[in-house]
């Protein structure tokens, strides 16, 4: 729809109008200053229309935003960071196959730790083991963040739990509902799904260049797709209300850039205790092991410092898990 520098343009014209949020802003200040042309305002100002941003457009005298819109525009996103590292470039879309496999493209062109890649929506969002992610436009956060650790690729689970123990705590603080992480690092509310993460990485020959977090989150949907209901939910289902899904982004960045260096500079043990915390499925919780070869029931028995599940089976065998999922057994 909207693609590339004019993304950018756009983005540039919805911070005008927040900033002037309360005033008419002449239609040839704003061409001027984002560096289009009269007509190319009047067309955007209809394309964020379309997006559900109520903008009025006075004849003459210029546009006046009616209400601030939830939208993930970058320089509304920075200022509330204030200069944290995760999100000192961010790359914003309104439409994406996935922000994972843009997030991958810019980290093999040399992106810099800390980029973010956010989408209104995704055509083609991709979940783990193969799944698809249901990525409804304007309803969730669709965010993918580029890091590059001084670890080997051997770090890459411990840095899967990091991700959801900064997600659960950023989830948990910014609505006050209950959030629990089904490991890896599912998020729950209420035992439905809220929000899932994808760890990609670049490697090589041991060396790690880069990982991709990619989390999505589901936000304002009204209601999922009926395949999904017995199993998934948003935050809005299980609460009444719609939220802010720019302050779930600002509080979801901050707490990422806080567990990273909690994990740089504490070590393994220091995520591996903040998840366990965090999360009702760490110890001694029935729990069906699901491989592609059998489904298994054991009981829960703690993490493993590099981020496994240990696992008791009903013949008192262990093993700790490093891949694959696990459901509860009710
Ligand atoms: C899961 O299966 O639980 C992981 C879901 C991860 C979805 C997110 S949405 C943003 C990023 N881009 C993708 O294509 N996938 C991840």
């Amino acid at each position: 729809m909207i693609a590339g520098s004019s993304e950018r343009k756009i983005d540039k014209m919805i911070y005008l109008l927040v900033k002037n949020a309360t005033v008419l802003v002449p239609g040839p200040k704003i061409a001027s200053q984002i560096g289009v042309t009269r007509a190319a305002v009047s067309l955007w100002a209809k394309r964020l229309r379309e997006l559900g941003v109520e903008i009025k457009a006075h004849r003459r005298t210029g546009y006046q935003l009616l209400k601030i819109p939830d939208i993930l525009v970058p320089s509304l996103i920075q200022e509330e960071l204030g200069g944290s590292e995760m999100g000192q470039d961010i790359i914003h879309h309104y439409r994406i196959d996935s922000t994972n496999t843009a997030a991958l493209d810019l980290a093999q062109k040399g992106a810099e730790h800390g980029t973010v890649v956010v989408a209104e929506e995704q055509t083609g969002g991709r979940g783990r083991l193969g799944r698809t992610w249901y990525s409804e436009k304007l309803s969730g956060l669709y965010v993918s963040v580029i890091l590059r650790p001084p670890f080997s690729p051997a770090a890459a689970p411990i840095l899967t739990l990091m991700a959801g123990a900064a997600a659960q705590h950023a989830l948990s603080t910014a609505t006050g509902l209950g959030v629990d992480i089904r490991w890896p690092n599912d998020l729950l509310v209420n035992g439905k799904k809220v929000s899932g993460i994808l760890t990609e990485m670049s490697a090589e020959l041991g060396r790690l260049h880069a990982v991709v977090l990619g989390i999505g989150i589901n936000v304002n949907h009204s209601e999922m797709p009926a395949e999904l209901r017995p199993t998934a939910t948003s935050l809005r289902i299980e609460s009444q209300r719609i939220w802010s899904r720019v302050q779930i982004l600002v509080a979801l960045l901050k707490e990422l850039e806080r567990h990273y260096h909690l994990l740089l500079e504490k070590g393994n043990a220091a995520i591996a205790e903040r998840w366990a915390a965090a999360s009702t499925y760490a110890k001694g919780k029935r729990v069906r092991i699901v491989t592609a070869e059998a489904e298994t029931l054991a009981t829960t028995a703690g993490l493993d410092p590099s981020g496994g599940l240990r696992v008791r089976y009903d013949d008192g065998r262990e093993e700790t898990l490093v891949a694959g999922e696990i459901a509860e057994v009710k």
